[in-house]
């Protein structure tokens, strides 16, 4: 049992829509969060220097001395969560487009894919793919844009709205009843996907899932705070920290910290 943080990191501020599931599910541990928004986004970048990103941001928070790592990031998970898991002693959960529960549930036989261009040509993506959608379509596409205008507060903006629309129309062409989220950034984007979608398109994301398997593996690791005292959560980013704190201020009344 461990009154130790649980540490959480991605390219910016979407791994906070993790933060939320985590934080409910689990609501005694204390977590440190690092947005490292100065790098945003990592989508566009090649496989070694996602690799590099993720080998920092987990160096620091383990000086914060945390107890299990969450990769809030698909593009992280999808590129270096393996070497990850192999260099550092602590655990790590990772988080992956959640294409099974799609695959499995799909009746038009068509699901939609939105993700970043590093995770959907990463071979972890490509291996989940091949395992559940024999005879299914996917559709993916690469979400180019979206992260910049979510980590600069633009999430309902006009021209978010553009990209979402010319990104959805192939999907809708080829008749999805899925959407799988596979961008911890685009659960902001689900009030205007709602807007966007026919009714009966489902949207899909992992946030759930990952906050049930980090609670799964503190039990089994032995490592949840038995502690009844309200989690303290401390935020960290390396950008310009306004939109995390509307976040913040919204929901948790705290405000982030530079590092
Ligand atoms: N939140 C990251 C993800 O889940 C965003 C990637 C990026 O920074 O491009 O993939």
């Amino acid at each position: 049992m461990s009154n130790k943080p649980i540490g959480m990191f991605d390219s910016g501020i979407g791994g906070t829509s993790i933060f939320k599931e985590i934080h409910a599910l689990l609501p005694f541990e204390h977590i440190v969060y690092l947005a490292d928004s100065k790098n945003a986004p990592y989508g566009n970048k090649c496989k070694d220097e996602i690799i590099a990103l993720s080998i920092k941001n987990t160096e620091l928070l383990l000086e914060k001395n945390c107890k299990l790592i969450v990769v809030a990031c698909n593009t992280a998970t999808t590129n270096a969560i393996k070497i990850l898991r192999e260099s550092y002693a602590v655990p790590f959960i990772g988080i992956e487009p959640a294409i099974k529960p799609a695959a499995l549930n799909t009746r038009t036989k068509a699901i939609g894919i939105l993700a970043t261009k590093g995770t959907l040509s990463s071979e972890l993506f490509h291996h989940t793919t091949d395992l559940y959608t024999n005879d299914i379509k996917i559709i993916e596409q690469i979400g180019d844009g979206i992260v910049p205008l979510v980590e600069a507060g633009q999430t309902n903006s006009a021209a978010m709205k553009v990209l979402l629309t010319t990104y959805l129309k192939p999907m809708l062409d080829k008749d999805i009843d899925y959407l799988v989220l596979g961008c911890t950034h685009y659960p902001y984007l689900i009030p205007m996907l709602l807007e966007l979608l026919p009714k009966h398109v489902k949207i899909i994301d992992s946030g759930l899932a990952v906050a049930k398997q980090t609670k799964a593996v503190l039990e089994q690791q032995k490592l949840v705070n038995l502690g009844e005292k309200a989690s303290e959560n401390v935020f960290f980013s390396n950008g310009n920290v306004t939109v995390l704190d509307t976040i913040l201020e919204h929901q948790f009344s705290v405000k982030a910290l530079n590092f």
